[in-house]
């Protein structure tokens, strides 16, 4: 089995205490997250209002970390050009919320961010197919987006392998490096399985969020992608 990139642990706003969000950026990165992982809910899209660019603009000088940015809201172009100004790094939206899927990546690239697609858990890897040289990253759900907390559906692991080998063998035929993101019920006991399955970005909110020690939850979560890599090793 290929080697796989190096993780990147994404700790969701969505569980972190939303009255003192600056420190829980800075705490959760000293901890040692790569990327801060930012849900924008519209209650539209998905049942659940949360934060916009403002909110992103506000948190960008408390950290140099990438912030991570899911767009759940219908319709996405306009908030594009918003999250760019307000400094996110990355942006990812759903297919079904946007018209164009290929002028919405365009966009995000011309934009100066890297340009990410979301797969709700009934959403076919097939939307990949003719936008492979516009994407940046890929991002599976493993729960139905909307909220934090929820258990992760297991068939996620079936379609991470899956995904896992298409961006293989685009990279194998000279494409650029493609993240594969999981979000949704990554915890310490079985990240190490949606590791050996090939996701090499982790989305984890109320894993992290609600325990007193943030560092000791990411060390464990990192043994965990070590254990990942050996079972892949031995596979
Ligand atoms: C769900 C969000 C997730 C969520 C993950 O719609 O996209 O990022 O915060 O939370 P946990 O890790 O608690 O499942
Ligand atoms: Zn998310």
């Amino acid at each position: 089995m290929t080697e796989l990139p190096a993780a990147r642990i994404a700790p969701s706003l969505l569980s972190a205490d939303f009255a003192r969000l600056g420190e829980e950026v800075a705490q959760v990165v000293a901890a040692g997250a790569d990327w801060i992982h930012f849900d924008v809910m519209d209650n539209h899209f998905v049942p659940n209002l949360t934060m916009g660019p403002m909110v992103c603009a506000a948190l960008r000088p408390h950290t140099k970390a990438p912030i991570d940015v899911h767009l759940m809201v219908e319709p996405v172009d306009t908030l594009v050009p918003a999250f760019a100004k307000a400094g996110a790094n990355i942006i990812s939206f759903h297919p079904e919320a946007s018209r164009h899927v290929d002028r919405t990546l365009a966009l995000i690239r011309d934009h100066g961010c890297r340009a990410g697609l979301v797969f709700n858990p009934a959403t076919p890897l097939s939307w990949m197919d003719h936008v492979m040289d516009r994407l940046d990253l890929v991002l599976l759900m493993s729960v139905n987006p909307g909220f934090g907390g929820q258990s992760f559906i297991p068939h996620t692991l079936e379609k991470l392998a899956q995904a896992r080998a298409r961006i293989d063998r685009w990279t194998t035929q000279g494409g650029q490096s493609i993240d594969l993101e999981v979000d949704g019920g990554v915890k310490t006991d079985n990240i190490a399985r949606i590791r050996a399955a090939g996701a090499n970005a982790f989305v984890a909110g109320s894993a992290i969020f609600g325990q007193p020690d943030y560092r000791q939850v990411i060390t464990t979560l990192r043994t965990g992608i070590t254990q990942g890599d050996a079972i892949r090793a031995a596979a």
